[in-house]
């Protein structure tokens, strides 16, 4: 199973990949957590990521291709992928289509911007392996650690409320021309199309979940029954 899932910050991507790839068993390719931890090391390139990051802006096409190109070359997206924040542009989506890369499913998460302030200034997250609690909605186990390993959740700088509201400003100019490039595509190409549906994530958690893996379940079915 190979998938993309599109939404606004905060739409609530990380939380439903999450389950999707501990389901179907496939891997997370999360660019917004691949490039905090580019910031580990100390240069030039990885100081021009963060104040990027830390403004709400999105890092260049050119690096974030390729990227994303050099991940999915590794052995273990041979069973399948999640891609989760990539693509953000129209010349992201254009590239993995170039590149051939192949696609089953678009889901778009849909969340109102008011939410999305709430959700993101309450998000606290696991550093290490972006798991990803909110103070209310989604609390950890254990106040402030992480429920798999213990470890302390901390929260990301570009949640502020300014830097919230310029990410979503972000979002609307460049990454919702995406909801219409795979739409239109899948009106006029539906056999080589990815499959697009559009969820309406401003539901608890585990509502979102079980709709999309409803809909997972029963695609993967028909496909496996015709071979
Ligand atoms: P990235 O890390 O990808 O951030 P994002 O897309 O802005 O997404 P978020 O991680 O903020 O939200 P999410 O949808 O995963 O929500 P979550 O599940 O955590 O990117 C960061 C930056 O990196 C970008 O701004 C850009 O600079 C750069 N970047 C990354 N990819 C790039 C690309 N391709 N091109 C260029 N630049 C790129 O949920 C949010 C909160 O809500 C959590 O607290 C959660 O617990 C809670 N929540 C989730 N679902 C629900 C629910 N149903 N009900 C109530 N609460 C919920």
């Amino acid at each position: 199973m190979r998938l993309i899932l599109l939404g606004s910050p905060g739409a609530g991507k990380g939380t439903q990949a999450q389950y999707i790839v501990k389901r179907y068993g496939i891997v997370q390719i999360a660019t917004g957590d691949m490039l905090r931890h580019t910031l580990e090391a100390k240069n030039d390139l990885s100081v021009a990521v963060k104040r990027a990051m830390d403004a709400g802006e999105l890092v260049s096409d050119e690096l974030m291709i390729a990227i994303v190109k050099a991940r999915l070359l590794q052995s273990d997206c041979k069973a399948g992928f999640l891609l989760d924040g990539f693509p953000r542009t129209l010349a992201q989506a254009e590239a993995l289509h170039q590149n051939d890369v192949q696609l089953d499913y678009v889901i778009e998460v849909k969340v109102d911007e008011q939410t999305i302030l709430e959700r993101l200034t309450g998000r606290r997250v696991h550093p290490g392996s972006g798991r990803s609690y909110h103070l209310i909605y989604h609390p950890p186990k254990n106040p402030g650690v992480d429920d798999v390993t213990g470890e302390p959740l901390i929260q990301r700088k570009d949640d502020e409320e300014q830097t919230v509201r310029r990410r979503l400003a972000v979002y609307r100019e460049q990454t919702m021309p995406l909801v219409g490039y795979y739409q239109q595509w899948a009106l006029r190409s539906p056999e080589d199309a990815p499959r697009y549906y559009q969820i309406n994530g401003d539901r608890p958690v585990e509502v979102v979940r079980d709709e999309i893996i409803s809909i997972l379940d029963s695609k993967k079915a028909s496909a496996d029954h015709l071979g």
